[in-house]
């Protein structure tokens, strides 16, 4: 296999579901660059929280702006949901995420509308969910990990919010792509949702 060719793995699926573990994993076994698609939308939605208009925002990005480490917190999430509603600044942001899905190598890009709408020609598509309760309840566990006091229906009432505004949207909803494997991680560990997508791109990879 020529491991120079674009390869690229598309990996979708709601708030805390696990996709981000799983397309560092994935990403880390192949040798794979990984592009965290939803810090760009988080990057957008600080700077409308800072007073910028989130369009010209868009057009502005450099790749600097998305590896703030502010950009991790709920506040920032919710306005990072509110710009992604906006086409203009999800029409701005599509060639750099297409261009690194098809960079040397291999790529592996998690969101919510990856296989779907910027790589419909993503070798793998894997569509990462669990129920709303369990993905509470992880988001949950780490804000209070961080040393945070978060109420357990607060952070609920977040995700389902965060669910709504994702999938109700009319450009690029969530949802998974007709090709897309559903991989259901509610009642998994960490380690088989990681291994059980690693199965599945081996599977693919070797086709
Ligand atoms: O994955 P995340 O929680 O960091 O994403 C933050 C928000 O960005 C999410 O609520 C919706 C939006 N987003 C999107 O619309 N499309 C993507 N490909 C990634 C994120």
């Amino acid at each position: 296999m020529d491991t120079t060719q674009p390869f690229t793995v598309a990996i979708d699926g709601p708030a805390a579901a696990g996709k981000g573990t799983i397309a560092r994993a994935v990403a880390e076994a192949f040798g794979f660059a990984h592009l965290d698609t939803g810090l760009l939308y988080r990057a957008v939605g600080a700077q409308m929280l800072a007073g910028q208009n989130p369009v010209e925002a868009a057009r502005a990005l450099s790749p600097e702006a998305f590896e703030d480490a502010s950009l991790r917190t709920a506040e920032v999430a919710q306005a990072a949901s509110k710009v992604a509603v906006i086409a203009d600044v999800r029409a701005a942001l599509l060639d750099f995420q297409r261009a690194f899905a098809r960079r040397a190598g291999g790529a592996v890009l998690d969101g919510r509308d990856i296989g779907t709408v910027i790589c419909p020609q993503a070798e793998v598509k894997l569509f990462v969910t669990a129920s709303p309760d369990v993905r509470a309840q992880r988001r949950f566990d780490e804000l209070t990990a961080r040393g945070h006091a978060p109420m357990f229906e607060d952070v609920l009432a977040d995700v389902k919010a965060r669910d709504a505004r994702d999938s109700d949207r009319a450009t690029a909803p969530l949802k998974p792509a007709d090709d897309a494997h559903v991989l259901d991680t509610s009642k998994l560990s960490v380690e088989d949702a990681v291994a059980s997508a690693i199965a599945h791109v081996k599977a693919t990879r070797a086709v």
